[in-house]
């Protein structure tokens, strides 16, 4: 009786009981049909010992039954395999677009920058007045403003951050400023709510060609050495002269496609050398000190980078898309 001793599962009780006691091949079963086949005298004796061996496997077969179905958490009946490996539970992850926000703002602080912070709800000074745009100013219409009050709004980018940390503290002064920001926009390469990586910086001596070192070391490290980056004159109240910067769309190769809107280019930032105006008002002496700005749109980096065909997939919060990352 060994063999019932080391049963442990409930699902190993049925073979043991077809293979000892099946009416079809069970070995007691074999024994009692073959007694006809014994000398008479032996067979009444033979007999009994078949039925008590047969009496005691059945009786100590149904103890063992018991037992297992007794057992703590074993359900007998339902075939509870207590062997098989756990349920995994699903871990969460960083946003693909906080991911990259990380990975930018580290780079910047490989080459010195320092990181702040500042409100989404931010003053009309600081959103527009210290960045040289006055009330009525053509360029407050190309930033799509959610206004809170008269003076209070959702920041539309993160370039306030340049006013309120050059009002407090002295150059030299080199600064990058993550965050979220708002504009009523949407398409496949904007949203309303995105987020923007602002930095500076000031010195004496700061060039256009500073600028454009520091931006190409960062889009070097973030993408490829052979990448196609074109730097493109614009306007900017706030920095002069100005530039926006497109890399080669990656979706297309440089081709032309619907992201790229068929230019083969998309643009990721908008820089410049800081304006004389916005030194003047937070007190510096333009003769003195210069510097540069620049405010890089993480999404689009991430789209970039990921081969992402539209901007708004990062938001609709579908996990089969974001556990990807
Ligand atoms: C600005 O926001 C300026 N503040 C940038 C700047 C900073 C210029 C410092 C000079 C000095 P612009 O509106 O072009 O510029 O936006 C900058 C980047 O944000 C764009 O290149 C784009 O990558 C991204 N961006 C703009 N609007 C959206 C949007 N609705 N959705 C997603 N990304 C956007």
């Amino acid at each position: 009786m060994e063999s019932l001793q080391r049963i442990s599962r409930a699902s190993e009780l049925e073979p043991f009981r077809v293979r000892f006691l099946g009416r079809r091949g069970g070995s007691l079963t074999g024994i009692m049909r073959r007694l006809s086949e014994v000398s008479k005298e032996d067979r009444p004796q033979l007999g009994q010992l078949a039925n008590a061996v047969k009496k005691e496997i059945t009786t100590l077969f149904e103890e063992k039954k018991k037992e297992l179905a007794r057992k703590p958490g074993i359900k007998a009946d339902k075939g509870l395999d207590l062997s098989l490996p756990g349920r995994r539970i699903p871990f969460g992850k960083l946003h693909p677009v906080t991911q990259v926000m990380e990975e930018m703002c580290a780079i910047f602080e490989g080459m010195g920058f320092a990181v702040a912070e500042g409100p989404d709800v931010e003053t009309d000074h600081y959103n527009f007045e210290a960045l040289n745009i006055p009330k009525h100013h053509p360029a407050r219409d190309m930033h799509d403003t959610f206004y809170v009050s008269d003076s209070i709004l959702l920041r539309t980018h993160t370039s306030p951050m340049q006013a309120r940390i050059m009002e407090t503290k002295e150059p030299p002064l080199r600064y990058i400023a993550p965050g979220k920001v708002y504009r009523c926009d949407s398409d496949i390469t904007h949203t309303p709510m995105f987020v923007q990586v602002e930095g500076f910086l000031v010195d004496r001596d700061v060039s256009f060609s500073d600028l454009k070192g520091v931006l190409t070391s960062f889009l070097q490290q973030m993408f490829s050495k052979d990448l196609a980056v074109r730097f493109r004159p614009s306007f900017f109240p706030f920095t002069e002269p100005s530039a926006e910067v497109d890399i080669a769309c990656v979706i297309c190769g440089g081709k032309g496609c619907r992201v790229c809107k068929r230019t083969g280019w998309i643009e990721i930032l908008g820089a410049g050398l800081i304006d004389p105006e916005v030194m003047k008002m937070v007190g510096f002496d333009p003769d003195e000190f210069s510097g540069f700005a620049f405010g890089l749109g993480v999404e689009r980096i991430a789209m970039l980078k990921y081969g992402i065909n539209d901007i708004r997939l990062y938001y609709e919060n579908d996990l089969r898309f974001l556990a990807q990352f």
